[in-house]
C-alpha cells in the first residue's frame, strides 16, 4: 500500500504535531523540508481557524477530540493518532489549544514546537509547558474536565432530533487501559497489513505483545474488552474487524477454560484470520453491491491467502503451524461445505470453530459498505442460530450467545413505557435474562444519561414494570455507546 496522505486539516494538524518536533531537532529553521512542513501546519491551522476561533485537539479516554467532537481516524490516521496519544501521555497533558492568530509566522511555530520538545526533560512537563506558553497562541491542555457533545438523532422513522448529548467525564483506569490495548491492536494490524503489502519483513513480536496485553485485560475484567469489541467505534472496517474477531475469540476461549497461552495463540489466529484480504483487489473489498459469481470466487481465496501471509511472518515454525489452522478453516463450516473446497473429512479444529463464530458475529453487527446500518445483536444471533449445526458449532454458539447476550452492552432499547434506555450490564450466564440499563432522558436541550434501571423489576403482582419492544444498534441513532458507557 503506498503511503496514504491525509487531506483533512485536522488530520494534517495531528500529523504535523508528530512530525515537527522531530524535524526541529534535525534541521535548521531555513531547511527546505522543514519550511515546507511548517507551511503545511500553518495552512491546516488557517483552514480550521476560518470556521472556529479556537482549535482544541484533546485526548480523552484513548480517543482524540477536536473541540467537543470525537475524531474517528480512518485507515490513514490510525497509527498517527495512536502515536500522538502516546506523545501526549508521555508528557502528562491532554492536548493543545490553538487560538486564532493573524499572520502566524514560522518563528511562532518553531518556538512552540521547541518548547514542546524542551518540556520532556522537565520534572513536571505539563506544568512547565503551561507556564512557558501562558501568553502564547498555542497552549497545552492540562485540565482534565471535559464534556463531550453528541448528536442524538433517532432516525428509525426518519425523524432526527439533532439534540446534543452531554456526559460528564470520569476517569476509569481499567477502561482506559483496555481502550489503549484496543487502539494499539488496531494500529498494529494496520501497520502489519501495510508492511505486508509493501513486501517488507514482518515480525510477530509486536502482534504478540498486543495480544498478550489484551489477554491480561481479559483475565482481569472480561467485560471491558468484550464491550470494546461489541461497542465498536472505529471507522476502519477491515482492521476493527480483525481486532474484534481476536477479542471475541479470546473471550470465548477463556469461557471454555483455555489456558492463557492458548488464548494468546487463539487471539493471534483471530487477528490474522483475514490477513489474506490484502491480496484481494481493493475494489472488491470496498464493493457496495453484490458480488458476481467470478468476483465471489476471487474473494473466497482470502482464507488461503491468509495462510500464505501468516507463513511469511517472522515467527517460530511451530507457532505458525498453529496459527494457520483457524484462518484456513474460518469459512469452511463444521459441515465442511464452505470454502476452500476440498475433499477433507477431518473435523474443524476448536480454534477454527471459535474464530468462525466470532467472525460471523462481528461481520453481521458491523456496518459494511454494502450494509451501512448494522444488524442489532438479536437479529445477528438469530441468523447465526439458523446456521448452527451447519456452518457454526451449536454448542460453542450457545456459550457465545451466553457471553454476548441477546442484549449486549451498548444496545439501545425501546421500552413499552415509551422510554429509551441503553444496556449497561447483562446478567452473566442467562441467555434471555433482562439486562440493567441506563435511561436516556430529555432535559431541555440535552439528552442525558439517567438512572440505572433493572428491566427485570416487577410490580407487586409479579408483572414486569417495563418490557423491551425493540432494540437498536446505537449507530441507528447516531450514538456511540462507548462514549456513554466507558
Ligand atoms: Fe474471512
Ligand atoms: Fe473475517
Amino acid at each position: 500500500m503506498s503511503e496514504l496522505v491525509p487531506t483533512k486539516p485536522v488530520d494534517i494538524l495531528a500529523q504535523s504535531l508528530l512530525r515537527l518536533p522531530q524535524l526541529v531537532k534535525i534541521h535548521q529553521p531555513n531547511n527546505k523540508i522543514f519550511v515546507e512542513n511548517l507551511k503545511i501546519f500553518r495552512e491546516a491551522l488557517n483552514a480550521m481557524w476560518a470556521d472556529m476561533s479556537e482549535i482544541a485537539l484533546r485526548a480523552h479516554r484513548g480517543r482524540l477530540y477536536l473541540n467537543q467532537q470525537k475524531l474517528s481516524p480512518g485507515p490513514t490516521m490510525v497509527i498517527t493518532v495512536a502515536k500522538l496519544l502516546e506523545l501526549l501521555d508521555a508528557r502528562g497533558f491532554f492536548g493543545f489549544r490553538f487560538s486564532r492568530k493573524e499572520d502566524l509566522t514560522d518563528e511562532d511555530i518553531v518556538q512552540f514546537i521547541r518548547k514542546v520538545n524542551q518540556c520532556q526533560s522537565q520534572p513536571e512537563p505539563a506544568q512547565w509547558l503551561e507556564k512557558e506558553l501562558a501568553e502564547s497562541w498555542a497552549k497545552p491542555i492540562v485540565d482534565q474536565d471535559f464534556k463531550i457533545a453528541f448528536v442524538f438523532s433517532p432516525s428509525a422513522d426518519g425523524k432526527a432530533t439533532g439534540r446534543p448529548l452531554v456526559w460528564n467525564s470520569g476517569t476509569r483506569t481499567l477502561a482506559v487501559k483496555a481502550r489503549k490495548s484496543y487502539s494499539r491492536a488496531l494500529a498494529t494490524v494496520t501497520g502489519l497489513q501495510d508492511r505486508l503489502m509493501e513486501g517488507e519483513n514482518v515480525n510477530i513480536s509486536k502482534s504478540r505483545r498486543v495480544v498478550q496485553d489484551m489477554v491480561e485485560s481479559l483475565f482481569q475484567e472480561e467485560r471491558l474488552l468484550l464491550n470494546l469489541s461489541t461497542i465498536r467505534d472505529y471507522d476502519d472496517y477491515t482492521c476493527t474487524h480483525c481486532v474484534n474477531v481476536a477479542i471475541l475469540s479470546m473471550c470465548l476461549g477463556r469461557r471454555l477454560g483455555l489456558s492463557k497461552i492458548a488464548v494468546v495463540t487463539l487471539g493471534l489466529a483471530g487477528l490474522f484470520h483475514d490477513l489474506g484480504k490484502v491480496d484481494v483487489p481493493i475494489d472488491l473489498i470496498r464493493k457496495t453491491t453484490k458480488f458476481t459469481a467470478e468476483e465471489y470466487e476471487i474473494v473466497k481465496n482470502h482464507s488461503l491467502y491468509s495462510v500464505c501471509r501468516i507463513l511469511q511472518i517472522n515467527a517460530d515454525h511451530k507457532l505458525k503451524a498453529k496459527l494457520v489452522v483457524a484462518p484456513f478453516e474460518h469459512h469452511l463450516g463444521i459441515d465442511l461445505a464452505g470454502y476452500p473446497v476440498s475433499d477433507r473429512h477431518v473435523p474443524l479444529s476448536l480454534f477454527g470453530r471459535i474464530v468462525a463464530i466470532a467472525d460471523h458475529y462481528d461481520a453481521l453487527t458491523s456496518s459494511r459498505s454494502y450494509r451501512p446500518v448494522p444488524m442489532n445483536p438479536e437479529q445477528a444471533l438469530d441468523i447465526m442460530t439458523s446456521i448452527s449445526g451447519r456452518a457454526l458449532d451449536p454448542l460453542l454458539l450457545k456459550v457465545f450467545i451466553n457471553m454476548v447476550g441477546i442484549y449486549p452492552i451498548g444496545t439501545l432499547l425501546v421500552l413499552d413505557t415509551k422510554e429509551i434506555a441503553i444496556v449497561a450490564e447483562t446478567p452473566p450466564n442467562a441467555i434471555d435474562a433482562r439486562p440493567m440499563a441506563y435511561l436516556l432522558n430529555k432535559d431541555s436541550d440535552f439528552i442525558i444519561k439517567g438512572e440505572m434501571i433493572n428491566i427485570s423489576d416487577t410490580d407487586e403482582n409479579g408483572n414486569f414494570l417495563r418490557n423491551i419492544l425493540r432494540c437498536f444498534h446505537p449507530a441507528d441513532f447516531g450514538l456511540n455507546a462507548a462514549d456513554i458507557l466507558l
